[in-house]
């Protein structure tokens, strides 16, 4: 009823100046939780208020002031690192039968011969792993001379180290043919284990979408990646940050490179001037400037 008699302009004026709340009392434990969507984190708050039986925001509120526990906990709902090998399986169909082997061949006639990818919130790396299975499995039946490097990062230390060791259980494996769990994993007891030759191409580190003072991962040197997957983080964050990462990301790419997001976040590229290249893909290349 109280909804009822509200206009839509009153009720998000009304989120807004909880949630600023909600953001000042974070920011007692250094939490900075002002660049996410403000329906995000209205989803977020909502579910740990039924968590911890409160029965309002104001109640909540006083709680999360009062307990730094809380505040942890309600810091760790806020970051999903949910991830599959060959998560969306159009955006991997249509890199494995169309943008990589044009790539491929595109390389074998230029002088540069390496291909440059960056996994920008790899998670616990599945995203670049199955990249690497595409390329491998590609050059395999090409031209073993050309190289590649992917850049995997992540801004969450732990979920790098989980992508570095590369340990997967049988349940993270759902997505793949026996060949390729044969071809790409040891089996240990319970696990599976990327193997090293797989790994070797692929370069793990902590990078932060938001830091003012890197444009690329240092390890990268220079960007100028062929391929950016950028997945499944945009739609967490209001849309000016959305602007930032993809500003930073675009910045890092090749000529006519790629840029790959989640199946929810096509509308968000196609506001920034970028153009699908295969319908419903995810991928998506810089319109030129006319
Ligand atoms: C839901 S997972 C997506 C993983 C994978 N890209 C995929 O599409 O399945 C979101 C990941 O984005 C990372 N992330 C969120 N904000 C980030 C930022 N500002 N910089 C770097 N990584 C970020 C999180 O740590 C998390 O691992």
């Amino acid at each position: 009823m109280y909804y009822l008699n509200k206009t839509k302009e009153e009720l998000i004026n009304e989120l807004q100046e909880s949630q600023q709340e909600l953001i000042s009392i974070m920011a007692l434990s250094g939490n900075d939780i002002s660049k996410y969507d403000i329906t995000f984190l209205n989803k977020s708050l909502q579910k740990r208020i039924t968590e911890t039986h409160c029965s309002a925001d104001g109640e909540y509120y006083s709680l999360l002031e009062l307990n730094n526990n809380e505040r942890d906990l309600f810091a760790d709902s806020l970051h999903n690192s949910y991830n599959e090998f060959f998560r969306n399986p159009l955006t991997f169909a249509v890199l494995e039968r169309i943008i990589l082997p044009s790539l491929l061949l595109k390389k074998k006639t230029s002088k540069n011969k390496e291909i440059r990818i960056w996994s920008a919130a790899c998670a616990a790396g599945q995203e670049a792993y199955s990249t690497a299975m595409l390329v491998e499995e590609l050059r395999n039946g090409n031209d073993k001379k050309l190289n590649y490097r992917i850049f995997a990062t992540d801004q969450c230390d732990l979920q790098v180290n989980e992508a570095r060791k590369g340990i997967y259980s049988a349940a993270a494996l759902n997505n793949l043919n026996l060949k390729r769990v044969k071809q790409w994993f040891t089996k240990h007891g319970d696990t599976y284990t990327i193997k090293p030759e797989l790994q070797e191409h692929i370069d793990f580190s902590v990078f932060d979408l938001f830091s003012e003072h890197l444009s690329a991962p240092p390890a990268s040197i220079f960007g100028d990646f062929d391929l950016v997957i950028c997945a499944n983080l945009l739609f967490y964050y209001k849309p000016e940050f959305q602007k930032v990462i993809i500003e930073k990301v675009g910045k890092c790419l090749a000529n006519n490179g790629y840029l790959v997001v989640g199946e929810t976040e096509r509308d968000i590229l196609m506001k920034h001037n970028y153009i699908e290249v295969f319908q419903q893909s995810g991928i998506f290349q810089k319109l030129a400037r006319g």
